[in-house]
């Protein structure tokens, strides 16, 4: 090894530890806000009890990096079938005998220090698990995912605030354009080269699109509001008919967290009830309210494929960016992403990450929903292992896309994949509205 490559190496090496030490900082922060019995309950049949997202997260890190990568003992042998997420539903969780919180706590603590000696001695190379330190970096992924389904528990748990962070920033002005056209043709989507792009994202592929409009921005609240006022959810005409069993079997009537309060609406927020900030994305709308919303807007949801172009086509060059405001890792300037602030932004509040067509918040504030049924790409192959994306593949899933004010940016990038029933609310999903561009409107 040249003393170049061994320095890129050891750069590796940190960047790998600095992302496993930030999900870890993460996950304590979010189970050290509550008390023990907190941590153990139930706060939604949705939902696990906190205790056991941690304890998961610290049997997946054994699995893969101490027992896999590592080639080492296993530090519990005991415990892989609790924290086996297909051997028990969420709602089953609570009934099993699972690790104490301050077990839970030690055996994350001990499996992390054995994973940072694996991280140490292991060369990054040689073996498609380890080349870029790919499993690492799929397991700083998981991490911060759990954490992001950690504070969807946090919004379901009922008491007084225990999470604080500042306000998001305030909107510099809604764009100019409420929407904007994007060119008809082939792009690249999805991606060969993302050393931690997780399966489902591969392989890069030319994908097809007619020219279509799409909003700048996510669907407001105050726009929402609009759409409940106008009677939208007892109008079966803008509802799809699984839509509209739905909404009658769960008695919908409004997002999920919103409060009637006269003739406006107030939220519940992390414990906190506030005025609905009529600028912020609308968040906590399954798949159904969204497409119900856009059919009577006369529009549609995008599809998976159209969010994508969106995101990454610059019409200058042809090329795909990795983001939609070039190929840099987003910071606080681009991207409202990682648990920074407890909300969405106001449209308008990240100029800097606004996309060459004049798209804005892609990334970050909200998943949006899009239309398109779970399924791999052309030449998808499972790695490393058919839990995590192909066992989901088929039409039960909707794809999401863009990540959301609590997605870490280790698990976000133009062309990651997220999906969930059309059902759920719980999570931290908006949406926009797209439409087919008018023959006149092709450009
Ligand atoms: C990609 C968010 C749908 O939470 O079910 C966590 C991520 N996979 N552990 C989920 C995941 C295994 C997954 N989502
Ligand atoms: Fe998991």
């Amino acid at each position: 090894m040249t003393i170049a490559e061994a320095q890129t190496t050891e750069a590796l090496r940190e960047r790998v530890a600095a992302a496993l030490r930030r999900a870890r900082d993460r996950s304590v922060a979010l189970t050290d806000a509550v008390d023990d019995d907190d941590l153990v309950r139930q706060h939604s049949k949705l939902m696990s009890p906190l205790v056991w997202d941690l304890a998961h997260i610290g049997n997946q890190e054994e699995l893969w990096l101490v027992r896999d990568v590592g080639g080492r003992e296993p530090v519990r042998r005991d415990i892989d079938e609790l924290y086996d997420a297909f051997q028990h539903p969420r709602a089953n969780r609570p009934a099993l005998p699972l690790l104490s919180p301050t077990e839970a706590r030690g055996y994350v603590r001990e499996v992390r220090d054995k994973v940072l000696d694996v991280l140490e001695r292991t060369p990054l190379e040689g073996r498609r698990l380890v080349d870029n330190a790919f499993a690492f970096g799929m397991i700083a992924q998981h991490e911060q995912q759990h954490d992001e389904t950690m504070l969807a528990t946090h919004q379901l748990r009922v008491g007084p605030p225990v999470l604080t962070a500042p306000p998001p920033p305030g909107s510099a002005g809604p764009p100019r354009a409420a929407e904007v056209l994007v060119p008809g043709g082939p792009f690249t989507m999805g991606t060969s080269t993302e050393p931690w792009a997780l399966d489902n994202e591969r392989p890069a592929h030319t994908a097809h699109v007619d020219a279509f409009m799409i909003d700048t921005t996510p669907v407001t609240n105050a726009a929402y509001a609009r759409f409940i006022a106008a009677g939208g959810y007892d109008d079966p005409r803008w509802w799809s008919e699984d839509g509209w069993a739905y909404r009658q079997h769960a008695g919908l009537t409004a997002p999920r967290f919103w409060l009637r309060d006269g003739d406006g609406w107030l939220r519940t927020r992390f414990g906190v009830v506030e005025q609905l900030p009529p600028d912020e994305p609308v968040v906590h709308v399954c798949f159904h309210e969204a497409a119900a919303y856009a059919a009577w807007a006369g529009r549609r949801l995008p599809t998976e494929t159209e969010w994508e172009k969106a995101a990454r086509y610059d019409p200058a060059t042809g090329r795909s960016r990795r983001f939609p405001w070039g190929d840099e890792e987003p910071g606080p300037e681009q991207a409202n992403l990682g648990q920074r602030h407890l909300s969405p932004a106001p449209v308008g509040a990240y100029p800097a990450g606004v996309s060459p067509l004049g798209v804005h918040q892609l990334i970050g504030d909200v998943w949006e929903w899009t239309s398109t049924d779970f399924t791999g790409y052309p030449g998808f192959a499972v790695f490393p292992y058919k839990e995590y994306s192909e066992v989901f593949f088929g039409p039960e899933y909707k794809v999401l896309r863009g990540g959301s004010f609590g997605t870490d940016p280790v698990a976000c990038r133009s062309t990651f994949r997220n999906w969930d029933y059309p059902i759920r609310r719980q999570i931290f999903a908006g949406f926009r509205c797209a439409r087919d561009a008018a023959p006149d409107e092709r450009g």
